[in-house]
């Protein structure tokens, strides 16, 4: 649909949907909810909040209010849990400076949890998916590997530490990224989930007509995410992703099997994936000390990645 007002709307696979209320005030309005990947309900419920306002992170801007969408079987399981997981939800609202203003929920067989988010941005500030240009760097704010290790913790094969360390960058709102971001300026902006940073670097490079040069060795890894791997603990939506997107990425270097499976992993709350020129990638990374350059954005070969060493 196309109409004056509206900045983003669905045709480049955007994080969320942005509409121009004044000269000053554009709405960015996105949802998502999904099923448990931890089993502690409470940091369930601050991950898929986390996860939720990603997106609104992702365009630019700041998240205003939000509602819950929930699916429980409330007949089957404690309304303790559900209180849980929306404990953990408000306390990620909270800490991102937005407001829990309502919600809906229905009786399901499967526990699900998310948020419908509404933010804003100064309407001439939105970073959308299809800024990128030549010569840019590219800026990727977590490591890969949640859907992996997830697959793992189903299994009951995953160390406490891979849980810890997944748990804690999933509940971490890529709020500082953002707004380090809009400090320094950037030319295009997605975050990394269930396509992998393949999928969603390739919706970038689409949308912006570029192709891009990753370099492997430089994308952050969890540190066991590799050995999970390399045990063949893999979800469906990785495969899904390699099955889809491999056709678009060229390899370039000798790259392992399982570090490519890294590559293509479905992520939950994942980081910033952000495109701009090199001196504003290196003021970024000044600021933002755990982030990696992972590669760069060429002229040639559109819509393409090749892999590259760095
Ligand atoms: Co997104
Ligand atoms: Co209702
Ligand atoms: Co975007």
């Amino acid at each position: 649909m196309s109409d004056p007002n509206l900045i983003v709307g669905i045709e480049n696979s955007d994080d969320a949907g942005v509409y121009k209320l004044t000269e000053e005030i554009a709405l960015i309005q996105t949802v998502d909810f999904f099923t448990p990947i931890v089993d502690d309900p409470y940091m369930f419920g601050q991950i898929a909040a986390v996860n939720s306002m990603s997106d609104i992170y992702a365009m630019g801007g700041k998240p205003l209010t939000a509602m819950n969408i929930v699916c429980f079987p409330i007949k089957e399981l404690p309304g303790e849990i559900l209180k849980k997981i929306l404990l953990g939800g408000m306390e990620k609202i909270r800490e991102a400076g937005a407001i829990l203003v309502g919600g809906h929920s229905v009786e399901d067989s499967e526990i699900k949890y998310g948020l419908s988010v509404t933010g804003t941005v100064h309407p001439d500030r939105v970073i959308a998916n299809n800024g990128a240009k030549k010569g840019d760097k590219l800026i990727l704010t977590k490591p890969l590997g949640t859907g992996i290790i997830s697959t793992a913790i189903k299994a009951g094969m995953a160390s406490s530490e891979a849980i810890e360390e997944i748990t804690l960058s999933m509940c971490t709102l890529n709020k500082k990224a953002g707004e380090i971001m809009q400090q320094v300026g950037a030319n295009a902006c997605t975050d990394i989930t269930g396509f992998g940073l393949i999928g969603h670097l390739l919706e970038v490079l689409r949308a912006g007509n570029v192709g891009a040069i990753l370099y492997h060795d430089m994308v952050p890894v969890f540190s066991e995410a590799l050995t999970y791997a390399e045990m063949g603990l893999v979800p469906a939506g990785t495969y899904l992703n390699k099955n889809y997107y491999s056709c678009s990425v060229i390899t370039d270097s000798d790259i392992s099997i399982f570090k490519l499976d890294l590559l293509y992993d479905a992520q939950t709350s994942g980081g910033l994936l952000i495109s701009l020129p090199e001196e504003k990638a290196m003021v970024f990374k000044e600021k933002f000390k755990t982030c990696e350059i992972i590669g760069e954005i060429i002229e040639e070969r559109q819509g393409k990645i090749i892999l590259r060493h760095s």
